[in-house]
């Protein structure tokens, strides 16, 4: 897809609380490459929605209205960071990306991200990203099986739902064995179901993914892990005399 001089495509997929947008970030850092996290585009249009009244269960469970999600799209941008990362999400010029982190977008965003009309809105925008120059990670659920099957690199990242919610609970500051720490858990083992389970662009490794599993890694081990694998990558498209 590319040639290594000018950086690789990879695809960074895996559950809620994988640390993709964390790990993903920093790599990115490292390497000198773009960085993109997706999940941000679901989360700010569960957020307007939710904001807006617009009914996520729909009519007799039916789901939201397509329509109506897909017109949310419009009003939400991805916005680089000092280093030119897109890891920060506004909504009318006003930056929400601490807002689409609360309870109620992580509760309410896999009815939303499970509908068709919706990610077929968001794909395009998610591929425009990829192809500008320069290598990138771009984090998801579906980059390496939908957003951009031929990526040079496709990382699964991966830990077990316990392993993420106390992590989680850390970021929050919640005590895991707590009532909310509990339902911390509860609501990821919900959500990796929900988007495990769903029709169009189902969370689930590419075949051709490599895997890289965190439990009990720190953080920097899971970051070099990453950076192994893409320099790995970009060695080999090198000897290879690039892709493209
Ligand atoms: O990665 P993050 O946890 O922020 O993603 C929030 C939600 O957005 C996921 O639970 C999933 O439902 C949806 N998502 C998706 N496809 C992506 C990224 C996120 O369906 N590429």
């Amino acid at each position: 897809m590319t040639s290594a001089a000018s950086g690789l495509v990879v695809a960074l997929d895996g559950p809620g609380s994988s640390g993709k947008s964390s790990v993903g970030a920093a790599a990115a850092l490292r390497l000198g490459y773009r960085f993109c996290d997706t999940g941000l585009l679901y989360r700010a249009v569960t957020w307007l929605a939710l904001g807006r009244g617009i009914r996520l269960d729909g009519h007799e469970g039916a789901g939201p209205d397509p329509a109506r999600l897909v017109a949310l799209v419009a009003e939400i941008e991805l916005v680089p960071d000092s280093d030119g990362r897109l890891a920060h999400v506004s909504v009318d010029g006003v930056d929400v990306t601490d807002a689409v982190h609360g309870p109620a977008v992580d509760e309410a965003v896999s009815a939303v991200s499970r509908v068709p009309e919706l990610r077929t809105a968001l794909l395009e925008r998610q591929r425009a990203i990829a192809a500008e120059p320069g290598g990138i990670v771009m984090a998801g659920r579906d980059i390496g099986t939908v957003v951009l099957p031929d990526a040079d690199l496709k990382i699964f990242l991966d830990a077990s739902v316990e392993e993420r919610a106390r992590r989680r609970a850390e970021e929050r500051a919640v005590d895991p064995d707590s009532q909310e720490g509990r339902y911390i858990l509860a609501q990821l083992r919900r959500r990796d179901d929900l988007d495990s389970n769903r029709a169009v662009a189902p969370l689930r490794p590419a075949a051709d993914a490599v895997h890289v599993v965190t439990d009990g890694n720190t953080f920097d081990q899971t970051v070099d892990a990453v950076v192994g694998a893409i320099r790995h990558a970009e060695a080999g498209v090198a000897a290879s005399g690039g892709a493209g």
